[in-house]
């Protein structure tokens, strides 16, 4: 019997029961994304899981891993909050702290990637970002010859870029963390992709991408102005550029704050691009006003191109 009757996909119904009895604070939450979950987010979910598990048996772990991987990021996220909330500011302010406590660390990357691409699938707004992304990549399939993702992660966004774009284009994947290139190489499990472990800003490429993928790294790195910059300089002359950043969303490895969104797109223009669609996505039930006065986390998302000089 399926104990969240909204979402018809039993992995998904085992997850938010075992959420439930574990952390039921936690759960109450969840509850709230299923109740907007539609037949899309079943078809998308249901496939989605069906490789997800895979993967978990091919490396000896089962779902119980990734949920305890899951409530792991939700207790670091949950102490950086109330910290967050106390200081106004991240914990971490520097590369190099970041880079020792977490993307050098395979432990905490493994269950903070985990935990993500779970997030995928019980958080609304990250779902909806998820789906804003593969219903408008398929407008870029004529014009993408090149692919390039940066900060892959988990690689769940690289894998759909796979399916919706044409198979003569060509892939590349630049992340700083060893577990991340592992998890997206087998999560992707395809010979296309040329993977660089490699810090973005010592990457550098002869041919420029066509369009370029960019998810959740921004609030990353100390100046977000030189990253759009950096990508600025490797995307072709009419190509296009996908990113996401939220603002007000304390996490172990995030370093720069977005008090809100028109922060965000000051620095796209300066970084010499122009907005062609943008959402905002609200990470809880509250106006825009409201998470930016209390400091709620708003996931921002843009497809953006070099600005008509
Ligand atoms: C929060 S994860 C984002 C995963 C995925 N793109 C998503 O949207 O869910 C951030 C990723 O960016 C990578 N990363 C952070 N700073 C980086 C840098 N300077 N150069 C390359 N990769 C970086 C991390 O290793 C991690 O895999």
């Amino acid at each position: 019997m399926l104990y969240y009757p909204e979402v018809m996909i039993e992995p998904v119904n085992y997850i938010c029961e075992r959420i439930e009895a574990l952390n039921p604070i936690h759960s109450k939450k969840l509850r709230k994304s299923m109740e907007f979950f539609d037949d899309k987010y079943n078809e998308l979910a249901g496939a989605f899981f069906e490789k997800y598990i895979q993967l978990l048996h091919a490396e000896n772990k089962t779902l119980d891993y990734a949920i305890d991987c899951y409530l792991k990021m939700i207790a670091d996220v949950n102490a950086e909050t109330l910290e967050f909330l106390r200081t106004g500011k991240y914990s971490s302010s520097t590369f190099d702290e970041v880079n020792a406590r977490v993307y050098a660390s395979p432990e905490t990357m493994a269950y903070y990637m985990h935990g993500l691409i779970l997030s995928q699938f019980l958080w609304k707004h990250h779902y909806q970002v998820f789906d804003y992304f593969i219903n408008t990549l398929p407008q870029y399939i004529n014009t993408t010859k090149s692919y390039l993702e940066v900060g892959v992660g988990h690689g769940l966004y690289l894998s759909k870029s796979l399916e919706i774009l044409d198979d003569e284009a060509s892939f590349t994947v630049v992340d700083i963390s060893e577990t991340s290139i592992t998890l997206a190489k087998h999560f992707t499990n395809n010979s296309r992709i040329a993977f660089n472990l490699r810090d973005i800003f010592d990457f550098d490429n002869e041919e420029k991408f066509d369009f370029i993928t960019l998810g959740e790294v921004l609030e990353h790195v100390e100046d977000p102005l030189k990253l759009l910059s950096k990508l600025n300089s490797l995307l072709s002359e009419n190509g296009t550029l996908f990113f996401t950043t939220p603002t007000n969303a304390p996490a172990i490895d995030h370093i720069y704050l977005f008090n809100n969104v028109e922060e965000i797109r000051k620095i796209v223009r300066q970084a010499g691009f122009q907005i062609i669609g943008e959402r905002a996505f609200l990470s809880e039930e509250v106006s825009p006003e409201k998470a930016e006065k209390y400091k709620i986390a708003v996931l921002y998302a843009a497809f953006i191109k070099k600005a008509d000089v």
